[in-house]
């Protein structure tokens, strides 16, 4: 079918994971060697024919401000296509002057990881963090955005955990009084709170106050999480009316995304499991075309989402069973990272099946 088959100039967006350097060491952090660099041949060569045309890039780390191939990438980006813009999320510590004033100019959105409503339970998550100075930098880059009058989407994030679940109400509040746009809740599936009367009574109060703001703060995934924790730990969801709410129609992203990963691995995005074909050995035009991308554009056609995972916002119709090419694509992973590191390898295989159990 012709409509599967796209020109790679009608790809919008790129998001690529350059590495996994971080200046910080947080306590859930899923990654496990911080040594990490994809390849530069990738992004300097490998990508190149799609700068022009791209959209938007999103930068993964690690920490997009420390790893050092973040400024080289995004001055060859703009080279190519001043109208690019860029985003990331970042821990915010090292966000200073520089990254303020190229995203007020070349942002689409900036995401700050502050995983608690007080200084004390951040500093205890986002081990080697200073409080001060990231909410410093995120006050900064609001100031700078209200004054160039940049279209600049200014977020923040928080992983639900043990340590932090009583201050999600706190943390919407924060939020409304800093003047961010939206605040995004994740969850580590490995490290969830064992009293469900508590998850109850604080979700039910941090889902409160985000209806007081409704109107202008978008508060994102209590509800998500919510559901995953239900399934999980087998509680009866007092908020299964709401999960309408989350309906979404079909997803466009493998027709407009790509997701590079470190390895040079390509996707249509960070969350779906199924490699179409590495950078590396082959062509981008000859991966964004060929049957395992025509196959997965097919199956979305005809609403058949297996390729993507179950906790995707942009999957309507999620499969929660057990899932083959998940399972293949961690496979794979495990023996390249048993060949460069078998601690690392070991690592990570424990955090899934544990997430899995
Ligand atoms: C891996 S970080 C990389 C970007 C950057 N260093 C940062 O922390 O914002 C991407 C996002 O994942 C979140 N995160 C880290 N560990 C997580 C986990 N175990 N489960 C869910 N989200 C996690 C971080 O808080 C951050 O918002
Ligand atoms: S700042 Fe980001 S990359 Fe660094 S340890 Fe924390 S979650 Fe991981
Ligand atoms: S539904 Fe989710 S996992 Fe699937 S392609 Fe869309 S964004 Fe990716």
């Amino acid at each position: 079918m012709t409509q599967n088959i796209v020109p790679i100039e009608k790809i919008e967006e790129l998001h690529i994971e350059l590495g996994y350097q971080c200046n910080i060491r947080c306590t859930m952090c899923y990654q496990k060697d911080y040594t990490i660099s994809i390849d530069p041949v990738v992004w300097r060569e490998k990508l190149a024919a799609i700068y022009p045309t791209v959209k938007k890039i999103i930068i993964q780390g690690g920490e997009p401000t420390v790893i050092k191939d973040t400024k080289e990438l995004i001055e060859l980006a703009l080279a190519k296509n001043p109208e690019v813009k860029v985003s990331f999320m970042t821990n915010g510590l090292a966000f200073d002057s520089y990254w303020q004033d190229l995203f007020v100019k070349h942002g689409d959105f900036v995401n700050f990881s502050l995983n608690a409503a007080d200084k004390e339970t951040h500093e205890k998550i986002n081990r080697y963090s200073k409080w001060e100075k990231v909410i410093e930098n995120l006050k900064n880059t609001l100031a700078l955005r209200k004054s160039t009058n940049s279209p600049l989407q200014v977020t923040i994030s928080f992983v639900i955990l043990p340590d932090n679940i009583k201050q999600m109400a706190d943390y919407i509040e924060l939020g409304k009084n800093l003047g961010v746009d939206k605040i995004r809740f994740f969850f580590d599936a490995c490290n969830l709170e064992k009293d469900t009367k508590l998850v109850e009574q604080e979700i039910s109060k941090a889902l409160e106050t985000a209806q007081k703001y409704e109107e202008n703060l978008i508060v994102e995934g209590l509800l998500h999480f919510y559901e995953f924790y239900c399934q999980k730990l087998g509680v009866k969801n007092i908020y299964i009316e709401q999960k309408e709410k989350m309906a979404c129609g079909m997803c466009r992203l493998p027709w407009t995304n790509i997701f590079v990963d470190h390895f040079g691995n390509l996707m249509f995005c960070c969350m779906t499991n199924l490699v179409l074909g590495n950078l590396l050995k082959e062509d981008l035009p000859a991966i964004f075309n060929n049957d395992k991308a025509v196959d997965f554009r097919e199956k979305v056609l005809k609403n058949n989402y297996v390729y993507c995972m179950s906790n995707c916002t942009r999957n309507p119709s999620p499969v929660y069973k057990f899932d083959w090419v998940r399972f293949k694509y961690y496979f794979n992973n495990f023996f390249t990272y048993l060949k460069r590191d078998p601690k690392v390898a070991w690592q990570k295989a424990k955090r899934k099946i544990k997430q899995w159990l």
